[in-house]
């Protein structure tokens, strides 16, 4: 055996367990409070930020040495201080915008309080359902994708199919398909006055969580459904319909599509998002890819497979996602020029 080869993996390994060290620490800085507390980047002591935030002294200054050592926070030994450059701060303390990083924090720990029952389904098969997730996995969700959404869909997403955007200016409507918090719907009646939308997905929770939300933001254009596509009225076309970081998801992706294209208004457009993965597993062989094989083994794949559906998995990839969207009969099939690290976007018209 190569001992330099064992000493550089034993290190991979040692980082991989930081990585996950430093997710949890993440958690405990976001429920705590104490990223917020820190965000003004002003240099404080352990004794100082504990007074602070009510917090118990000697969890804070653990916490402030695990996270310095991480690298998250910055620390002055003369001073005793600690502090969070603000480039860091734009990731960790930015609730809301477009570039927080903050659902990963809920993600890492939630998915991974699955991996008993997950390890069971390696012996047994089946999986863990959507509803055996705890609400931090909801709130994850919610935190991950729900700035992009606000921000980006219809000032940058949607401009990329101008005749749908129009249509949805003049009073068009709208499908959220596996809407999940609402969040797409949402910023959807936000940034058209006069479209009306429709979400659905199977999980009450999250449906619960919707149907709060937009009553908060009174508006009265949105409808969410608990259920599944049949449980739709029959009547309404859409113009336009999302499936936002969901068909890779579904127990029943075919079918699934194949309903969704007859809901289609003539010249309406289906658009997809996908987490950002090749279709080749070298392609993969990265610190994203290793994120979203864990959060397919950890949740997407194995709520799929707790169904009876195939597992499709998040890794999916274009070729994958694009063959299943022909096959359920949709034309000009392509994928979208939308910049984006983590997402990639198609489009197809029934
Ligand atoms: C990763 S979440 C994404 C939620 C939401 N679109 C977003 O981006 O925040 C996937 C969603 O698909 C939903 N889902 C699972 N099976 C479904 C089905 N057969 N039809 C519709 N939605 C489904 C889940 O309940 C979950 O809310």
């Amino acid at each position: 055996m190569d001992k330099d080869r064992i000493g550089t993996f034993a290190n991979t390994v040692y980082r991989d367990m930081a990585g996950a060290m430093a997710i949890g620490m993440g958690y405990l800085g976001l429920k705590s409070g104490l990223f917020d507390a820190m965000k003004d980047g002003a240099p404080v002591s352990a004794p100082d930020l504990s007074k602070k935030t009510g917090l118990t002294p000697r969890y804070v200054e653990e916490w402030l040495n695990g996270m310095t050592a991480a690298g998250w926070l910055e620390h002055d030994e003369a001073a005793g201080t600690f502090s969070m450059p603000a480039e860091h701060g734009f990731l960790l303390a930015s609730e809301g915008t477009d570039h927080y990083m903050g659902g990963l924090f809920l993600a890492g720990p939630s998915l991974l309080s699955q991996a008993p029952e997950v390890a069971r389904a390696f012996r047994e098969g089946g999986g863990v359902h959507f509803g055996a997730f705890d609400d931090d996995w909801i709130e994850a969700l919610d935190l991950m994708n729900g700035g992009a959404y606000r921000h980006r869909l219809a000032s940058y997403w949607l401009k990329q199919l101008p005749e749908i955007d129009q249509r949805l200016a003049e009073g068009g409507k709208a499908l959220d398909i596996g809407c999940g918090v609402g969040k797409v719907s949402l910023a959807l009646a936000e940034a058209y006055p006069n479209a009306h939308i429709t979400g659905f997905d199977p999980d009450s929770n999250s449906i619960a969580r919707a149907r709060k939300t937009a009553a908060e933001a009174g508006t009265d254009r949105v409808t969410f459904i608990e259920g599944l596509i049949a449980d739709l009225e029959p009547d309404p076309v859409f113009d336009f319909a999302g499936m936002f970081d969901c068909l890779h998801d579904l127990a029943e992706p075919e079918a699934t599509l194949v309903e969704i294209r007859s809901r289609m208004a003539p010249g309406g457009a289906l658009m997809v998002m996908e987490p950002r993965a090749a279709d080749r597993l070298a392609d993969n062989a990265n610190p994203l890819g290793t994120v979203y094989y864990g959060f397919s083994l950890f949740h997407c794949m194995t709520q799929s497979l707790a169904q009876g559906g195939p597992g499709l998995g998040t890794c999916m990839g274009p070729e994958k996602t694009t063959s299943l969207l022909r096959d359920a009969g949709f034309s000009e099939v392509s994928e979208l020029p939308i910049k984006s690290q983590t997402n990639m976007f198609f489009v197809a018209r029934a």
